[in-house]
C-alpha cells in the first residue's frame, strides 16, 4: 500500500480507503481510516497500548533511559495518570489565558514586520516564530539560547514516527538538567515542574527533561502548521476573510474548522497488547495501528460535505487534538495562539494573496501535514 508521507495531498486516498477498506491490514500494520473505529481505539488503551519504549530494542531504550523517563505521549495508565496529573496545573485554560497578553504582544510584532504589498514567506516571519518564541518563554529559556532551541526542535520534528534522535534528546536533557530549580520560587515552566508536588510525589530531573522534550516535539511545529494551514484554508475559500474582518467571533470557527479540514496532525500510533476486533478485521497482540485522524476528520458519516472548508458547519467534534486519555494537553494553548494570530493578522492586513505551494515547500513527516515555505502578498490597511 502506498502511504504518504504528506508531501502530497492525503485525502482522495483517505476517501477510497474509508469506502473501500476502512480497517486495512498490511502484514502486521493495521491501517485505520473511519471516525468510529479510530474513536474505539483511541478509547481502549487497556488493548490499544502508546508504550513504544517498551518495543524498541533493549539497547536503544536504555540509552534513551539514561537521560529521560518516557514521556506521557508514550505512557499507559498508571504511570500516564500519575504523571498528567503532575503537568495539568501548567496547562489548564485558566493559566493559558495569563499568557494571552505576551502572545498578542509577540504576533502584533512580527506581523509589523511584514512588508506591505511584497511577495514573502510567512512561515519564516510569522507562523514559525510564533510558538517557539511563547514556549521558549514558557520554558524559561533565555533570548541567548533561541538559535540553539530552535535547531532542537526542527531536528526532533523530523524524526517523529521515524525512531527517536537520540544525540539531540541527549543535548537537550542536559540543557534542562541545568534549569532545574528545586528550590526556587521561578516562575518558568521548568522551575514549576521543578517544584510540583502531589501526594508526596516529585518529577525526577529524567521526567522533567523528558516532559521538556515532548512539549518542543508535540507543540511547535503543529502549532505552526495550524496557523500556516489556516491562512491558506481561508485563502482558497472566498468570503471567509472578510467575514473575519468584521466578526472577529467568527474566528474561532475558523481555527475549529482548520483544525479538521488540514489536521496538523494527521495520524498516530497504538499496538495491540492482545487479540481483538475491529470492524470485522481479527486484531492480534503486537499488531501497530496506525490511526488516521485526518481521514476521521473528513469522515461522511460524522462530517457533512467534509472535504469542503466551511466554519459555519454545525458538527465540530474533530479529533485534531486525539481523544480520551492522551488528549492534547496544549490544545488550549494551540487555540490560543492560532486565534491570536489571526486576530492581530487580519486587524492589520486588509487582504493578502498566497502562491500556491510547491510539493517541495511540504513539510516532509509521517506525521504532519504543514508547509515549510509558503510565500504571501499582505496589502496592509494602514502602512
Ligand atoms: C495545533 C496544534 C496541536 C495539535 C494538532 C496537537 C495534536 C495532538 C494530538 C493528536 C495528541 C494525541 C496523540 C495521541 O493520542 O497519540 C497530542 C498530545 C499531546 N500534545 Fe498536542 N497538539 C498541538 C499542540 C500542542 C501544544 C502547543 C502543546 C504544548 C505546548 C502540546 C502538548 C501535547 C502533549 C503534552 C500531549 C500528550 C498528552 C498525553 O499523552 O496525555 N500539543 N497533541
Amino acid at each position: 500500500m502506498n502511504v504518504p508521507d504528506y508531501t502530497q495531498e492525503p485525502f482522495e486516498w483517505y476517501k477510497k480507503m474509508r469506502q473501500e477498506s476502512p480497517v486495512f491490514r498490511e502484514g502486521n500494520a493495521i491501517h485505520i481510516f473511519s471516525y468510529k473505529e479510530i474513536s474505539e481505539v483511541l478509547s481502549n488503551y487497556r488493548i490499544f497500548s502508546s508504550q513504544f519504549r517498551d518495543r524498541l530494542g533493549h539497547e536503544m531504550a536504555e540509552m534513551l533511559n539514561q537521560k529521560t523517563t518516557p514521556s506521557i505521549l508514550i505512557l499507559d495508565p498508571p504511570v500516564h495518570t500519575t504523571l498528567r496529573n503532575l503537568v495539568n496545573d501548567a496547562f489548564t485554560p485558566a493559566t493559558i489565558e495569563s499568557y494571552k497578553d505576551r502572545v498578542r504582544k509577540i504576533a502584533s510584532d512580527l506581523i509589523a514586520n511584514m512588508r506591505n504589498g511584497e511577495w514573502q514567506d510567512e512561515v519564516t516571519q510569522f507562523s514559525y516564530i510564533l510558538p517557539i518564541t511563547v514556549i521558549s518563554e514558557m520554558l524559561g529559556v533565555p533570548q541567548s539560547d533561541s538559535g540553539i532551541f530552535r535547531t532542537w526542535s526542527d531536528k526532533l520534528a523530523t524524526s517523529l514516527g521515524r525512531g527517536p534522535d537520540i544525540e539531540t534528546q541527549y543535548e537537550m536533557a542536559d540543557y534542562f538538567y541545568s534549569k532545574i530549580d528545586r528550590n526556587g520560587n521561578g516562575n518558568s515552566l521548568i522551575s514549576r515542574l521543578s517544584r510540583v508536588e502531589i501526594d508526596g510525589r516529585k518529577l525526577s530531573d529524567r521526567e522533567i527533561a523528558g516532559f521538556a522534550i515532548l512539549l518542543l516535539v508535540a507543540g511547535n511545529e503543529t502549532t505552526t502548521n495550524l496557523i500556516t494551514n489556516a491562512l491558506l484554508s481561508i485563502y482558497e475559500s472566498p468570503g471567509v476573510y472578510s467575514e473575519m474582518r468584521s466578526n472577529t467571533g467568527y474566528i474561532s470557527s475558523v481555527v475549529e474548522e482548520t483544525l479538521r479540514y488540514r489536521s496538523p496532525v494527521q495520524s498516530t500510533r497504538r499496538f495491540a497488547k492482545a487479540d481483538t476486533e475491529l470492524h470485522g478485521t481479527e486484531i492480534l497482540k503486537d499488531d501497530i495501528l496506525f490511526l488516521y485522524l485526518g481521514s476521521a476528520n473528513r469522515d461522511e458519516t460524522i462530517f457533512t460535505e467534509g472535504e469542503s472548508f466551511n466554519p459555519h458547519r454545525k458538527t465540530k467534534r474533530h479529533m485534531a487534538f486525539g481523544q480520551g486519555i492522551h488528549f492534547c494537553l496544549g490544545a488550549p494553548l494551540a487555540r490560543l495562539e492560532a486565534q491570536i494570530a489571526l486576530e492581530e493578522f487580519s486587524k492589520k492586513v486588509a487582504s493578502y494573496e498566497v502562491k500556491t505551494p510547491e510539493p517541495e515547500d511540504r513539510l516532509d513527516s509521517d506525521i504532519m501535514y504543514g508547509f515549510k515555505k509558503m510565500i504571501i502578498k499582505p496589502e496592509f490597511q494602514n502602512k
